[in-house]
């Protein structure tokens, strides 16, 4: 007992240190944000859709052709603005998605989700803790397009904003088709938004996170759920290093689940 206590210290010794390490700094252009007149209210502060409850009987799309499909997609007004849409990264055979709230600045030059600062702590902590790469897992977004406080500067730096439950219901079918192509044994949602949109529970994530729940869409029938588990988006972590701890515990759980099937 007491071997296996000094072994768990230190290895959230060095993932904390893994973690502390610098992050590449990113280019930006530095472009000053136009603020616009009567921007949306952002999710957060509104109701956001709850999950749908009905199952899809159609067999699982083509993962190209529906990447294609987001490519071109205009349902809503983030199609219009993006530079790129982010469609999702990573293994078609992963057993877990991992779930971030909608692209960044760095997310939309790229077309690919988590590769600012919070991706690259993203990909530490699969590292230290789980013990994999973005490739050995997959990582998409609640909304596919870069919410911008000014759709019209998608150069400038700091224009990030929260979709809005419009955004979020419009492009929610796209994740829910990608899990059902992907069949994951469990979803990480990261942050308050992704929980609340994937669970519909309306509550902080530090009362969330930690536990593991029921996806409550039924992609593969009755009682077949994915098993879901909220914890800080990592760029809470950025701002607060002090939710590194939990978010260990939060890892820990999730890689005895993908080593044992079970729910510790
Ligand atoms: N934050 C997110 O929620 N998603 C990304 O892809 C990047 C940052």
């Amino acid at each position: 007992m007491k071997r296996e206590l000094a072994e768990a210290a230190r290895d959230l010794s060095a993932y904390i240190k893994a973690l502390d390490e610098n992050l590449a700094e990113l280019p930006h252009p530095g472009v000053k944000v136009r603020p616009v007149s009567a921007p949306a209210a952002p999710a957060a502060e509104r109701p956001l859709p709850v999950p749908a409850t009905t199952m899809n009987k159609q067999p699982p799309a083509d993962m190209d052709s529906l990447a294609l499909r987001v490519k071109k997609c205009r349902k809503c007004q983030l199609g219009h603005a993006r530079l790129n849409a982010v469609f999702g990264v990573g293994s078609y055979n992963a057993k877990v998605v991992f779930v971030g709230e909608g692209p960044g600045f760095q997310e939309d030059h790229k077309g690919e989700p988590f590769v600012g600062r919070s991706g690259q702590l993203l990909d530490k902590i699969l590292e230290t803790v789980l013990g994999l790469k973005r490739s050995d897992v997959y990582i998409a977004n609640i909304v596919k397009c870069h919410p911008m406080k000014n759709p019209e500067t998608p150069e400038a730096h700091g224009n990030d904003r929260p979709p809005t439950p419009e955004e979020i219901s419009a492009c929610r079918p796209y994740l829910d088709e990608q899990l059902r192509a992907i069949k994951p044994a469990c979803i990480v949602t990261l942050g308050s938004v992704a929980t609340k949109v994937l669970l519909g529970i309306d509550k902080g994530i530090s009362l969330v996170r930690g536990h593991w729940y029921d996806y409550p869409v039924e992609l593969f029938g009755p009682g077949h759920p994915i098993k879901v588990l909220p914890t800080y988006h990592p760029a809470a972590l950025l701002r607060n290093s002090n939710l590194k701890r939990d978010t260990w515990e939060d890892m820990k759980m999730l890689k005895s689940f993908l080593e044992t099937g079970k729910i510790s």
